[in-house]
């Protein structure tokens, strides 16, 4: 279909008071339920978002759609939820997603996740949040796929393809909706850590760090951006022509809609950038925005803006023909509103449960694992399980689950009881510790489940303390002092810092709030079922004092090794970016390049010899990583340019070979342009972002 010409003969027959309403995204609630069926039955908004339950009215989304389809233009209107990491089943956050290092498995998640969100009549979600972020006190840091650029790019476009399908036909399908990668741009640079703070990025940093993600993701053919609460560089983000237009429709393409963050419009006020609701509303149309997202200001004053010629009725045309083109390649005209299931009746598939519980395992992490503390060893007879998620269930969820069914997860310590049927497994509670842990039983063994709850990552929240949660270092450390072998399993929605008990237990296994599979995932890899499968995708600071800590920056101590560090404190991780043992080890040696020379616009071949050193199959994640030698803006010290997911029986071996070319050695300069230049590059090739062995090449003009 030719969804330009389809579009703007609809447009034609619109009036402006139709247009605006296309751009004017509205907040239903069981409140104003009815107001708002009247409203958009006059074509007053173009689509809608809503946090109620509805359980008691099955079917009102379709009586949503069809008031929409009795409007005079018959404009079907586009129902959008945060279905961020899962509908009823919930898979890892962002950050959980990332640690597996495996766009492939992600892009059939983001599908599947699809899937169940349109099977209620969501077409569009408000995901997949692709801020990189360098600061866990940041609680938003949870939802994004950590702290690299090129990871974060290859997790973007694999959740739009699984959202919306490769071909671009294919967001058409029922199964399919429209993907909206979020918050553009530079949300996770906010001070302080502060949610939604200012934030101050120089355009040489915009570009070649928080840009190349939104970009990928709108090659990827995302029809839909959008843009964050935060200000950058003087300007608040959703009122900006350089960002919204410039940077988003320009420089990226787009050739979808922009929408802005929740009432952003009317924060104008707040940012004292509007002298009232009609200038907010005039700059925020007249630079770029395409629709307003529950602020009512669009309904309250476009149409009078644009008759006082405030605002060309171009602008208008040009914001609504991109949502009508959008509409018309979801084919919304035609699509099949479901009821909503009654979630108490929810059951896991076969998929759903194989899905979640692969996603959960690479979402964990193993940093820790003294005298192979893990798997558990056959000859335990007695175990304790203690801490705060041994009998959870939705707090696996994470933040930003609007509708996971928490009734299919099993606790973890019933799940273990199950597979470990020969051992007594005690649930240790804190009132009872003195009696229990004094007693003559001996137990040698105990696993702490300890971590964050959901609350404590995710939107507005952010922390200053990096450790523990209150009172968990102290049961850990207590049960160490008493001769116990104490396994730690960490649940959590960022880096926290374990600095402090790492000196008192055997084995730690970090997971990123790991959703419906999270207890069954992590009772294989603590029986030896399954093996850890996450790698960091941020580096772990030993405490908050360091940050901002990561691991592609600019200059590393030994560059100034009097300088660039503490009095007080190592200036290096606890743990660095891309680390994560298994059960087994592995070798990488051998690198090479096919040629020593390239020209700029040639790629180069990078092999390496990886073997399984250990003493059962595993998985490696292989990393490739460059370093411009010398060039006209300063580059990374490292920089992410490739990862390999691969599975090797002890004492195999296997070439793993990974592709340097423009792409991935070029990088944006001061005139916006993306350009390589001549010289030597180093590129790094091992099992995290320290471990590597190295060689070089050279670029010629
Ligand atoms: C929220 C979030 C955004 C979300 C939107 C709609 O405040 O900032 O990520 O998609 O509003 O719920």
């Amino acid at each position: 279909m030719d969804y330009e010409a389809k579009a703007r003969e609809i447009l034609n027959s619109m009036t402006l008071a139709e247009k605006i309403g296309q751009m004017c995204l509205g907040f239903i609630s069981n409140e104003n339920l009815n107001e708002m069926l009247e409203a958009i039955r006059q074509g007053k908004y173009g689509a809608y978002l809503t946090y109620a339950d509805f359980s008691d009215k099955k079917d009102m989304h379709d009586k949503i759609m069809q008031a929409s389809r009795e409007s005079r233009t018959g404009i079907p209107v586009l129902y959008g939820k945060d279905v961020i990491h899962g509908h009823f089943t919930v898979f890892p956050i962002g950050l959980g997603m990332a640690a597996g290092f495996n766009p492939e498995f992600a892009e059939k998640v983001f599908s599947f996740i699809a899937e169940e969100a349109s099977s209620e009549g969501i077409f569009w979600t408000f995901s997949p949040m692709i801020d990189v972020a360098r600061d866990p006190r940041w609680g938003r840091i949870a939802e994004g796929f950590g702290e690299d650029t090129y990871l974060t790019s290859r997790m973007a476009e694999a959740a739009v393809w699984g959202l919306q399908g490769r071909d671009p036909e294919a967001l058409g399908k029922q199964e399919k909706i429209l993907a909206c990668p979020k918050h553009f741009i530079g949300y996770g640079a906010v001070e302080g850590g502060r949610d939604a703070n200012t934030a101050e990025i120089s355009q040489h940093t915009l570009m070649n760090v928080y840009f190349p993600p939104f970009l990928a993701a709108m090659k990827a053919g995302a029809g839909s951006i959008m843009s964050g609460y935060h200000d950058i560089n003087g300007e608040p983000v959703s009122a900006s022509y350089n960002i919204l237009t410039h940077m988003i429709k320009e420089l990226g393409g787009l050739d979808g809609f922009i929408v802005s963050d929740f009432g952003t419009t009317a924060h104008l006020l707040k940012y004292r950038y509007a002298e009232d609701e009609r200038q907010a509303v005039d700059i925020t149309v007249n630079n770029g925005m395409d629709m307003d997202m529950c602020s009512s200001l669009f309904t309250k004053h476009l149409e009078k803006l644009v008759e006082e010629g405030k605002i060309p009725v171009g602008r208008i045309d040009d914001a609504v023909l991109r949502i009508l083109k959008t509409k018309l390649r979801l084919d919304l005209w035609n699509r099949k509103v479901g009821p909503l299931k009654d979630k108490g009746q929810f059951k896991l598939s076969d998929e759903a449960k194989s899905l979640s519980v692969e996603a959960a395992r690479q979402a964990s992490v193993l940093l820790m694992n003294k005298d192979s503390a893990l798997p558990l060893s056959k000859d335990i007879k007695k175990l304790y399980v203690a801490g705060p998620y041994v009998h959870a269930r939705r707090e696996y969820f994470g933040c930003w689950c609007l509708d996971g069914v928490s009734h299919v997860i099993e606790p973890v310590i019933d799940i273990l009881k199950r597979k470990l049927e020969n051992v007594e497994i005690r649930h240790l509670d804190y009132f009872m510790s003195e009696l229990i842990l004094s007693s003559e039983d001996y137990i040698d063994t105990v696993i702490y489940f300890g971590g964050e709850a959901p609350e404590r990552s995710g939107e507005r929240n952010n922390i200053t303390n990096l450790r523990l949660p209150e009172g968990q270092e102290e049961q850990i450390i207590s049960l160490a002092n008493r001769g116990k072998k104490v396994i730690l399993v960490v649940v959590a929605g960022r880096p926290l810092s374990l600095a402090r008990v790492i000196p008192y237990v055997y084995a730690i296994l970090y997971v990123f709030h790991p959703g419906t599979g999270g207890p069954e995932a992590i009772a294989q890899i603590l029986t030896g079922e399954a093996e850890p499968g996450g790698r960091m995708p941020v580096t772990v600071p030993v405490s908050e004092g360091q940050i901002p800590l990561y691991y592609n920056s600019i200059q590393v101590r030994s560059d100034r090794p009097e300088h660039l560090k503490y009095n007080d404190m190592t200036e290096k991780p606890l743990y660095c970016f891309g680390y994560g043992l298994t059960y087994t080890d592995f070798k990488v040696s051998d690198i090479k390049v096919d040629r020593n020379e390239i020209r700029k616009n040639e790629s180069v071949r990078v092999t390496v010899n990886v073997e399984n050193t250990g003493t059962r199959s595993g998985e490696a994640v292989i990393q490739c990583y460059i370093n411009d030698c010398v060039s006209s803006l300063l580059r990374p010290c490292k920089e992410l340019k490739g990862f390999k997911r691969v599975t090797l029986d002890k004492g195999e071996s296997k070439i793993v070979e990974f592709t340097l070319g423009k792409e991935e050695l070029g990088f944006f300069n001061h005139k916006g342009e993306f350009i390589v230049e001549p010289g030597s590059f180093r590129v790094f090739v091992g099992l995290d972002c320290e471990n590597t062995i190295d060689t070089c090449f050279v670029v010629t003009d």
